[in-house]
């Protein structure tokens, strides 16, 4: 992880699960770490346990003009971005037949339309400070691998489907251009977190005993295994499945 100490690294929904492990391990990694999420509170408190390793933005990354102050704030107060982790996203059942179009489009604009603002945002930054070995992370799903059984879920697969082509595209534009930055998908299988507790979501019963499941630092540990792969290798996607899962296959 030598080389990317002191880098700056901005990572997208860090107030909880996921993002916040992986926020948290990156600023242990000696990267400065720039937490976006919309609660404000638990930004701050993340921030102030970090010893001034993790800084604390606000933004909805659904709204495009937030996204790209955050950006440009980021530039302006730690230098340019050599790391970005597009994890922030969300599931929200519904029908395919009969859905509620508005959760379709809430998925779509988290899921995969912010993905594409902080993707470019952070493809700039890099250009503009001559950056060509930075390193682009999304956190697709197991969900991306398959098409699954039953009711409710095929809205929340076709964002994670969409990201995952839209990772690999960018990886075929940056490999024409000749340019050494890369970007990988993560797709992790169940991961215990408060994505199981969001109003009209998926809901815990999900969570059965019987389910085995991974935790945020697992997927904090890939993060950090993605990195520290050697320059001229490129893990295009990781799928990690808690080891026995049967439940998605
Ligand atoms: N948990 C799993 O089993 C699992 C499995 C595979 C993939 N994933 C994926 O992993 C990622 C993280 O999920 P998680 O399980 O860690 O979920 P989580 O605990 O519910 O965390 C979601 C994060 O996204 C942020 N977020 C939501 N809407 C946002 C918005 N409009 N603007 C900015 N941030 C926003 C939340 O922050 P605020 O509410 O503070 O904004 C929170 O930090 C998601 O993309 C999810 O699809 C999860």
């Amino acid at each position: 992880m030598e080389r990317w100490r002191g880098k700056v690294a901005v990572v997208t929904g860090a107030t909880a699960g996921i993002g916040r492990a992986i926020a948290q391990r990156l600023a242990q990694e000696g990267l400065k770490v720039v937490a976006i999420g919309r609660r404000a509170e638990r930004l701050k408190e993340l921030a102030e346990s970090s010893n001034g390793k993790i800084h604390a933005m606000v933004c909805d990354v659904t709204k495009e003009e937030e996204l790209v102050n955050v950006f440009k704030k980021t530039e302006e107060k730690l230098g340019p971005v050599h790391v970005l982790v597009n994890n922030a996203g969300t599931f929200l059942p519904t029908q395919v037949t009969d859905g509620d179009i508005e959760k379709w489009r809430h998925m779509f604009e988290l899921n995969v339309l912010s993905t594409g603002t902080a993707l470019r945002e952070a493809l700039k930054s890099m250009k503009k400070n001559g950056i060509d070995d930075g390193y682009i992370i999304n956190i697709s799903s197991i969900s991306s691998h398959a098409i699954p059984e039953g009711t409710g879920k095929h809205i929340y697969n076709a964002t994670k489907h969409a990201l995952r082509v839209i990772t690999e595209g960018a990886r075929q534009e940056l490999a024409r251009k000749k340019s050494k930055i890369r970007i990988s998908t993560i797709c992790p299988g169940v991961v215990d977190t408060e994505i199981f507790d969001v109003p009209g979501g998926i809901g815990r019963e999900f969570l059965s005993d019987k389910v085995p499941r991974l935790t945020s630092e697992d997927i904090a540990q890939n993060t950090v295994d993605l990195l520290r792969t050697p320059p001229n290798a490129h893990v295009v996607d990781m799928v990690v499945r808690p080891l026995g899962e049967t439940l998605l296959a």
